[in-house]
């Protein structure tokens, strides 16, 4: 990851309200909403998998994953940016709908919080 994780870590109270980060032991790194999916080890990870998550995600979100997207940087930034337009340009559908109506505007800021979730993720 090229951001920082430190600084990441603060940034990530802005996702707090809707997300959580809880180990594969139930262990929570931070206790946060649960409007949104565990972003525990959500490095390489199919978009619109969490099995916990499961029914809650968007159409758009899980089509996107069948079609391959996957979690790495390169995907992560700009999909914080603006996930709805990230949706509608790897989709190709102008009507693409996310359930995350959040947006990390600043790029620095979702590189590093892309770092820090690396950085608590499985080894
Ligand atoms: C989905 C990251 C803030 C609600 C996601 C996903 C990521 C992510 C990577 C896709 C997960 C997957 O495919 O399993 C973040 C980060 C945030 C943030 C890094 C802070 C910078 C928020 C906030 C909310 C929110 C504040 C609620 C107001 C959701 C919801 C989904 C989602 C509902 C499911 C989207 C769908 O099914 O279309 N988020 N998020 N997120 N997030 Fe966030």
């Amino acid at each position: 990851a090229t951001g920082d994780a430190e600084a990441g870590e603060k940034v990530f109270s802005k996702c707090k309200a809707c997300h959580s980060i809880v180990d594969a032991d139930g262990e929570a790194i931070q206790k946060g909403g649960r409007n949104g999916p565990n972003l525990y080890g959500i490095f390489e990870r199919v978009a619109g998998s969490d099995e916990e998550f499961g029914k809650k995600y968007g159409d758009d979100l899980v089509a996107a994953g069948e079609g391959g997207l996957v979690w790495i940087e390169e995907a992560f930034v700009p999909y914080v940016q603006d996930p709805r337009a990230f949706l509608r340009e790897t989709l190709d559908d102008s009507k693409a709908r996310s359930k995350m109506t959040f947006k990390l505007r600043d790029e620095e800021d979702a590189a590093n919080v892309w770092a820090y979730l690396v950085s608590v993720g499985p080894a």
